[in-house]
């Protein structure tokens, strides 16, 4: 499973990324303003930091003027993906910028016949939305199976790409299923490692050690 991280914040991708942690980075324009940074500033630092694909999200709401900001956007670097929402103009959008090389993110993503038609648009990644569904007491698990399903019986090779991540449970469900990607913010990545028995074993073999007397350097 590839590892993305959701966030714009410099410090926090590059102490994943020290840790293999970061296969790419997804941004949105709520990610934007919460880093209080320019947005092709911040994008480019990232790209600059990340190998695999960077996300940047269009905002405008037709299709020719998302063509227009997507090909702006894809001039930072040869890794941004153009993130564009799962509208009729979206999908137009996804064609054309997909038939013109560039990686493709299709967005807020709530239904497995949304990520059928991206897949048919050309999207390289489709983000089905999992905690935003959970919050209104849907399953959020059940449509990354639904697509993976739809996927699989036609070979799509779009990538289900496991987005609004909000637990470390969210991550194992998604592992499960067989998402190819998912991203998550920092924290949740980190909360994978911790675990009460790691602690309790690591405090015992602390103590015990101490008993010996003994260095290893
Ligand atoms: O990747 C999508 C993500 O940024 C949305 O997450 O927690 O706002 O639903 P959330």
């Amino acid at each position: 499973m590839k590892f993305f991280v959701d966030t714009a914040d410099i410090e926090a991708i590059a102490e994943l990324n020290a840790y293999g942690m970061v296969d790419g980075v997804t941004t949105n324009p709520s990610i934007i303003l919460k880093s209080g940074r320019d947005i092709m500033e911040v994008t480019k630092e990232i790209c600059d930091l990340v190998d695999g694909p960077v996300s940047a999200e269009v905002v405008a709401l037709k299709a020719d003027d998302m063509i227009a900001e997507g090909r702006k956007l894809a001039e930072i670097a040869p890794n941004i993906t153009v993130k564009l929402p799962l509208t009729w103009d979206g999908l137009q959008a996804c064609k054309v910028l997909s038939g013109e090389g560039k990686m493709v993110n299709v967005t807020l993503c709530f239904s497995a016949n949304q990520a059928l038609l991206a897949a048919k648009a050309g999207a390289t990644f489709i983000s089905p939305f999992i905690g935003r569904l959970d919050d209104i007491n849907l399953d959020g698990m059940e449509l990354i199976e639904d697509i993976r399903t739809v996927y699989d019986n036609y070979g799509f090779e779009t990538q289900i790409l496991a987005a609004s991540i909000r637990s470390v449970n969210h991550v194992l469900d998604a592992a499960r299923i067989g998402a190819d990607v998912m991203t998550a913010p920092p924290e949740v990545i980190k909360k994978m490692a911790a675990h009460p028995l790691t602690d309790q074993g690591l405090a015992q073999f602390m103590k015990d050690w101490a008993k010996t007397g003994q260095k290893i350097l």
